[in-house]
Order: structure tokens, then C-alpha cells, then sequence
């Protein structure tokens, strides 16, 4: 095991890395050597809590034997192959799996590496199929503010955090977003969906009369916004979404990169709040973060459009070199198979109103304004410092680290959603860290 006081220094490394602050970093890394079940252990031996399951992906937990085994055994036996005008079977069957675990008619499926490419994927057939049915003047797309949709053009465009948005010029034309859900005034310490809010749903209803709805193709929403500070949606606030879509004929698209693979307790969000969305994005657990993959799926309608000019034409001119690479198959399925024999898509269920006792009990800590929750995840929102706004909470971070638990902070937020095979005692952990840093934070 290295000693950290042993090892080079980072300060001129060449590694760029992404969103972080690499100078900072740099000074004092924070590194992981290995991983196992709900822990990381830092290169200077010491064993964390991963509070936040990687980066919101490892939902079984660390280096599952099913699944390293399922990685080992295909990279010797087919380690890629194409699937342009090729296949290889463990496409199909994992399609397939997939499929049956998806809502409704959300059955038909698009692979790519990521959620940043999930996203611009489905914005594209969001275009493309409007196109396909005479009504290629839809073409506006409707994001909402404080959403996080990956980094790509699309994404960040319909995206709506301003960080992330301002330094990259016009990005794409014709986007526009709704308003965000949070209203603090109201629903501060919410214990599940927040009671006010619905009624945020009709800014739709403005967008539409401002551009007219014939030129709207889709609208995208996480079902929770989670990397924008967990703004989990009001009581009806989905379901009157899912109606104004209807209403007008655009399309609604969840982007569940991190609300599906059982974080809210169900395979997906969509089932869970019980709103069915004509698209949805996935990435990070369908793999439990193990190889990179994302996937789109897609309603019959929306597939059936698609297939309907000559057998020997292209249906849709997309696509990526790795979409449904073997690895990544291979590793999904093993993924698939531990999540529904250990329980796990269904665990967060069991488990929610035990970790909301917990994560409510952080209240009158220090600095706390808000907690809020849904399924395995929390959020801790903490007063800035004056002049200062993320500084609280990235003290908090490096501290946590510290004693002993990974934690993930967005502006002065605290983010947690451990593996969803973590038990009470290490909820019990978890939370006491927190306690702790919270108690010791100025
Ligand atoms: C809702 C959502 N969409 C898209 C993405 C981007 O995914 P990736 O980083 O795999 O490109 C994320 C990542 O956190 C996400 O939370």
C-alpha cells in the first residue's frame, strides 16, 4: 500500500481533470487505490464509506465478483466488435433484458457510452421522429433550469446550470427551459415529494404560447434533478408535465441516468412516480459503473416511425463506435442479474424511510437550511459563507474525506446515495460522519 507522504507529487501532472479544481486538488489529492462493496480505500490505506456510489453509479457496490468475472471472461473472448451493419448476440440479449425491465412500451433500444451521449441521442430522435411524420416544424427543445443533462452540445444546451453553460457561447438554437421546482420558502425539509408545486408544471403551458406548441419537439426533465442539488418534483408536478406534453404533442423525455437501476427503489423513476415519459436516458448503474455505457429507450410509436421507408436504408443516421460495446454488455448483464437476485432494484424501497429518519435528524446542525430526500438519496443544504457560495461545503467534503466517508457537493449542497446494498449500521455510519463534519464546519 503506498504511503501518501511517499508518493510524487501531482502538482505537474498532465492529467487535466474534469470538473474539478485541478489546482487545488492537486495540492492535497484525494485518491482511491481500491474498492469493495460499499467501501474505497484511499492510496494511504484508509477505508472510506462511499456515500455517493462512485460518482452516483455504483448502485450494487464495488468490484462485484459476477460482474468482474462477466468483464474478464468476454475481454478474452470477443473484446469488440462492431454494430454497424454487424452484431454480436450479447447486443440483442441484452436489449432484450433491458427491455423487460422498462415501463410501458419503453421497449425498444439505443445504446451509447454515456448520459452525455444518452441525452444528444435522444434529443436527436426527438427531431428526427417529428421529421418522420410530416412535422418537421417541431423543432424547439424544452429543458428546465437547474437540470443537468451531461456535457455534450445538446445536453448542455437544454441543461440549466449556469456554470456549465456560460463559458460555451450559443450552444444549440432554439432551446428554451421551464422553470425549476425548488421553492425553499414552502417546502424546506420536505420528507419525500415536496406538497407545493404542481402548478410550477404549467410554465409550460407559457412556453407554448410564447413559441406555439407546433414548434416544440420535446421536453426533458430528470424526474429528480440530482446533480443540480436533489430538487425532488412536487406532489403532481410529473403527472400535469405528462399532460401539457399530451395536450400539445411533444414529447417528454426523462433523462434517468441517475433516478433508474432502483435508486428510487423501482427499476426506474418513471415507475416509481408512476409517469410514463415517451424517452427515457440511462447511463451510469446499467453497468453499476463498471464499464462505460448509456442507453435511450424508446416507445413502440416512436420506434414504428422509424421503420417504415425502404428495408435497405438506414433508419437512424446515429450511432458510436462503442454503442453496445461486448465489455459493456457483458458487464450489464452481470449487472442486471445481481441486481434482481440480491433485491437490489426494489432495496431502495425498504430502506427509504429508515435513511429519511436518519438524514432528517441532521436538522439544527450548524449552517443546515434545507434536507430533503426520495428513495436512496439526500440532500444536506447548508447556508454560504458570505462572498463565498461552495466554499461551506467543499470544507465539508475534504473533511468527511478525513474521517472516513466520500462525500459529493454541488455549490453548498451535500449529496448523498450510497450503493443500494449499504445496511442500517453503515447508514448509522454514514450519517454520524456527517454529524460530525457538520459540527466542525464554520
Ligand atoms: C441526469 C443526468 N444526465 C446526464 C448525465 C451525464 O452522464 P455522463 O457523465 O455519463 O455523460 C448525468 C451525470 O451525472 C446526469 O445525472
Amino acid at each position: 500500500m503506498n504511503d501518501r507522504a511517499t508518493l510524487p507529487s501531482l502538482e505537474q501532472s498532465a492529467f487535466f481533470m474534469p470538473f474539478s479544481m485541478n489546482r487545488h486538488f492537486k495540492k492535497a489529492p484525494r485518491l482511491m487505490a481500491r474498492a469493495e462493496g460499499i467501501h474505497y480505500y484511499t492510496t494511504d490505506g484508509r477505508k472510506l464509506i462511499d456515500g455517493i456510489s462512485g460518482l452516483w453509479c455504483v448502485n450494487a457496490g464495488h468490484c462485484r465478483e459476477k460482474i468482474v468475472q462477466a468483464v474478464q471472461k468476454q475481454v478474452a473472448e470477443l473484446d469488440f466488435a462492431p454494430t454497424f451493419q454487424m452484431g454480436h448476440p450479447l447486443a440483442f440479449e441484452f436489449a432484450d433484458k433491458l427491455a423487460s425491465l422498462a415501463p410501458g412500451d419503453l421497449k425498444r433500444i439505443f445504446f451509447t457510452n454515456s448520459g452525455s451521449e444518452s441525452v444528444d441521442t435522444a434529443l436527436k430522435f426527438a427531431l428526427a421522429y417529428h421529421r418522420a411524420r410530416g412535422e418537421g416544424h417541431r423543432v424547439r427543445l424544452i429543458g428546465r433550469e437547474r437540470g443537468y443533462h451531461g456535457v455534450n452540445f445538446g445536453g448542455t444546451a437544454v441543461g440549466g446550470m449556469v456554470g456549465n453553460r456560460k463559458i460555451f457561447g450559443a450552444l444549440v438554437a432554439g432551446v428554451d427551459h421551464i422553470r425549476h421546482t425548488h421553492d425553499p420558502e414552502k417546502n424546506a425539509f420536505s420528507r419525500g415529494q415536496p406538497k407545493h408545486g404542481a402548478e410550477l408544471a404549467d410554465d409550460l403551458e407559457r412556453l407554448c404560447a410564447l413559441h406555439d406548441p407546433s414548434t416544440i419537439a420535446a421536453v426533458i426533465v430528470e424526474p429528480v434533478a440530482c446533480s443540480g442539488g436533489v430538487l425532488v418534483p412536487p406532489v403532481g408536478y410529473l403527472e400535469r408535465l405528462r399532460a401539457i406534453c399530451d395536450k400539445h404533442g411533444i414529447l417528454l423525455i426523462f433523462d434517468e441516468v441517475i433516478t433508474a437501476w432502483g435508486r428510487l427503489g423501482k427499476p426506474f423513476g418513471a415507475q416509481h412516480f408512476g409517469v410514463l415519459p415517451d424517452l427515457i436516458t440511462t447511463a451510469k448503474g446499467i453497468t453499476n459503473g463498471t464499464v462505460p455505457m448509456g442507453a435511450v429507450f424508446l416507445r413502440e410509436g416512436i420506434y414504428q416511425a422509424f421503420m417504415t421507408g425502404p428495408e435497405k436504408a438506414i433508419e437512424m443516421p446515429h450511432g458510436y463506435t462503442y454503442s453496445s460495446h461486448p465489455l459493456a454488455c457483458a458487464a450489464g448483464l452481470a449487472t442486471m442479474q445481481v441486481y434482481e437476485e440480491e433485491g437490489l432494484l426494489t432495496r431502495a424501497a425498504e430502506l427509504s424511510d429508515y435513511w429519511e429518519e436518519q438524514a432528517h435528524a441532521l436538522k439544527g446542525l450548524p449552517h443546515v437550511v434545507d434536507i430533503r430526500n426520495i428513495g436512496l438519496i439526500a440532500a444536506i443544504e447548508l447556508a454560504p459563507r458570505p462572498n463565498a457560495p461552495g466554499a461551506r461545503a467543499l470544507d465539508a467534503h475534504v473533511k468527511a474525506f478525513e474521517r472516513g466517508a466520500y462525500i459529493r457537493v454541488a455549490g453548498d449542497i451535500i449529496a448523498l446515495a450510497p450503493p443500494l446494498i449499504i445496511g442500517k449500521s453503515d447508514i448509522d455510519r454514514l450519517f454520524e460522519i456527517v454529524r460530525e463534519v457538520l459540527k466542525t464546519t464554520d
